[in-house]
């Protein structure tokens, strides 16, 4: 955080209390209201937290008017383009591009983490086959606190770091095994010699009776959807992690209240919502009907994959993914896919409409990546934990960055209380 000597004054009847003013490094100005409560007696009220930071960090900068995205710097563009997935995990977990020899061993690293504790798949067999594989990460990785005591003290640097590379590691693995459990079919092993996006891909298709040839071409349209969610600075499961992780809870527990946060429509579960919705739609001449209904304050049916908190331009990460989909298609011989072409017809038809120029709703990530990981095989429950094994790194290295902030303190908002005011307590004979 950069002090600076400059002040906000704030006046309350008579008496004024000056706010210092942190300067970013980009972004807008930030008013530390740290001790407005002890100085002042008064809270600020922001529910959503649409003008709060609550942190301060160096990870991901996000310019939602323009539409920026940058790791560590790195603009995503970049990023999608030239790196792939485990150079971008390097680059947020230790805050630089690694050299050739740090990036192989950090490889090698995680490959050899891949592997769950035997005894895990026990674990599985204890979930309803038909359960949501998202139910399935929240409980498994939650019980990786059972399993892996040797980097649960978060008091110890070395054990703060293997947490971080098994979760890296392990999370494709439990996301395909969560697979495999709900379409009844043995848990494919990790591979060695195969890298993060093409073993993801071989443990998901891969059976006993047959091996999974991967396609090149499929394998790096996995690694930039992984790339593409990586991190996105303190939205609502990433504060929900470092919220957790404020009282000192194991990271393995932070990482599931993470998961368990993502899983709703309005974050991760977006993705497989937005395919619902585009094959519920049919085809273009439907649009105009779901438009209607999407600007009706009477209806809560909203376009998914449409609006951002943070973007009010194009999410840089959705252009990416559109030119993605667009390779995928074609490569798979789909490029006359009819969802496809319901997407860009409604993606068309919202652009041009007022409602959605005027609030400023653009894609996110969410509106494209559900098509292509469809083309690829995958069942729309599985969209939501693909989102969830390519998020835990960013949300691992927030939790790491938490630790080296020496202000950090158990998360704790306070409240405008509206309810009854002290009453005395009425026997039941008198109610
Ligand atoms: N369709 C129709 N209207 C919308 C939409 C939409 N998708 N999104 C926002 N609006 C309207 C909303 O009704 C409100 O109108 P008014 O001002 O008249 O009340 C206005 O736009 C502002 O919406 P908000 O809900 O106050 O904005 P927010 O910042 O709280 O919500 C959002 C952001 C992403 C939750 C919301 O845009 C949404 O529900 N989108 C659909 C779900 C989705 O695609 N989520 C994925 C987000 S990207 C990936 C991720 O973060 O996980």
């Amino acid at each position: 955080m950069t002090d600076s000597q400059r002040t906000a004054t704030l006046t309350i009847g008579d008496k004024s209390f000056d706010l210092p003013i942190h300067s970013p490094t980009a972004g807008p100005d930030v008013l530390d209201i740290r001790k407005l409560y002890a100085q002042a007696g008064v809270f600020t009220y922001d529910p959503g937290f649409t003008s709060t930071a609550s942190c301060d960090s160096t990870i991901t900068y996000i310019d939602g008017n323009e539409g920026v995205l940058l790791h560590r710097g790195y603009p995503i563009s970049d990023l999608a383009g030239k790196s792939h997935y485990l150079e971008v995990c390097f680059l947020l977990l230790y805050g630089y591009l690694p050299s050739a020899a740090e990036l192989e061993q950090f490889e090698d690293t995680i490959t050899r983490h891949t592997m769950v504790h035997e005894q895990m798949h026990t674990f599985f067999r204890g979930f309803r086959r038909d359960a949501h594989p998202m139910a399935i990460m929240v409980g498994v990785v939650g019980a990786m606190s059972a399993f892996y005591h040797d980097s649960t003290d978060i008091s110890d640097p070395r054990q703060r770091e293997i947490a971080s590379h098994r979760l890296v590691a392990k999370m494709p693995t439990i996301a395909a095994m969560a697979y495999k459990y709900t379409i009844g079919q043995p848990f494919v092993y990790p591979r060695n010699d195969l890298d993060y996006a093409s073993n993801f891909l071989r443990m998901c298709f891969a059976v006993p009776a047959e091996d999974y040839e991967v396609n090149p071409i499929l394998a790096r349209a996995m690694d930039r959807i992984f790339t593409l969610h990586a991190d996105h600075e303190q939205n609502a499961s990433t504060s929900t992690v470092r919220l957790a992780s404020s009282s000192g809870a194991n990271p393995f527990a932070c990482i599931a209240a993470g998961i368990a946060c993502l899983w709703g429509p309005a974050h991760g579960g977006a993705n497989q919502a937005c395919l619902e919705m585009l094959k519920e739609i049919g085809s273009p001449e439907n649009i105009p009907e779901y438009i209607a209904r999407a600007k009706d304050k009477d209806d809560p049916f909203r376009l998914m994959g449409f609006g951002h908190r943070v973007y009010k331009n194009f999410d840089p990460r959705a252009t990416v993914m559109k030119q993605s989909a667009d390779e995928v298609l074609e490569l798979l011989g789909v490029e006359n896919n009819p969802i496809l072409a319901t997407a860009k017809a409604l993606e068309e038809a919202a652009l041009a409409d007022p409602y959605f120029a005027e609030k400023k709703l653009f894609p996110n990530v969410d509106f494209y990546s559900g098509i292509i990981l469809e083309a690829m095989g995958f069942p729309t429950s599985m969209f939501t934990p693909i989102f969830a094994l390519s998020r835990t790194v960013g949300w691992i290295s927030q939790w790491k960055e938490q630790f080296s902030d020496p202000a950090h303190k158990i998360g704790r908002p306070r409240q405008l209380y509206l309810g009854e005011t002290e009453r005395s307590y009425t026997d039941i004979e008198d109610r």
